[in-house]
């Protein structure tokens, strides 16, 4: 069995956009666990673009599942997770320009640092996984670190097409067998959606995917015409009453 993560920070653009009390992605992480979400993922971002500190807050209160954190090796952002204590924390490479996370992260290049935080968060009895590109150099590193898991960022076959599209899937299944060879949790994420998954299942040994803006969007969708359906309702339930 594969396992879903649903990845709500998408909601929090939304609210962010008018920086008013909704949508909340509070209330959007109980939906999908309604839905059957396995875990809930957040990505707290140092500029706070979407996910905001009282919502990290709240969900360690409320969600009673795998609660996941990505975050930037910074600071103010471990400071952050050894006070809030999600039950797994995804270490993710952070540009302040950047619309979505881009890349993996560059765990070779910067192993003494990553190292010490996963050792730091691991003995606060956080689950710690590297989001990286499945690059073997890569993978070896996240091993050395000693985290618990990787993710593989499937956002390069997500945005591919035809034989490149193959060639990427087929990095990612050497990826995830080389990683699980090591004896890493094999997760996966990053532009997968209705179309995709099916070829993204293909990947050997996935533990879980984590998926965000193809479910966000598609519930725009399914839940529009009702919420319009609504609006009209009130309307004329109100302009009635005080005719
Ligand atoms: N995994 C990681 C590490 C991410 O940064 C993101 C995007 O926030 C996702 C998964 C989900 O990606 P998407 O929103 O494209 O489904």
């Amino acid at each position: 069995m594969i396992y879903l993560g649903v990845n709500i920070d998408h909601v929090a653009t939304v609210r962010e956009a008018r920086k008013t009390f909704e949508p909340d992605p509070v209330w959007a992480a109980a939906l999908c666990l309604l839905g059957g979400a396995d875990s809930i993922t957040v990505h707290l971002r140092e500029d706070r673009r979407h996910i905001q500190d009282r919502d990290l807050r709240i969900l360690r209160e409320t969600v009673p599942v795998k609660l996941n954190l990505e975050m930037a090796n910074t600071r103010p952002i471990i400071d952050m997770a050894l006070e809030v204590l999600p039950d797994q924390a995804t270490l993710v490479p952070e540009k302040r320009e950047e619309i979505t996370t881009e890349g993996g992260l560059d765990v070779a290049a910067h192993l003494p640092s990553l190292r010490e935080t996963a050792g730091e968060l691991k003995e606060h009895g956080i689950t710690v996984s590297f989001f990286i590109d499945p690059v073997e150099t890569q993978i070896e590193a996240s091993a050395r670190c000693g985290v618990d898991a990787i993710e593989l960022h499937t956002g390069s076959y997500a945005n591919a097409t035809g034989v490149e599209a193959a060639e990427e899937l087929d990095k990612l299944i050497r990826g995830a067998a080389s990683a699980h060879g090591l004896g890493l949790e094999v997760n996966a994420g990053h532009g997968i959606n209705y179309y995709n998954v099916r070829d993204i299942v293909r990947i050997p040994h996935l533990h879980e995917l984590n998926i965000g803006h193809s479910i966000i969007s598609r519930s725009i969708f399914n839940g529009l015409e009702s919420a319009v359906r609504r609006m009209k309702d009130l309307i004329d339930l109100y302009s009635h009453n005080q005719a």
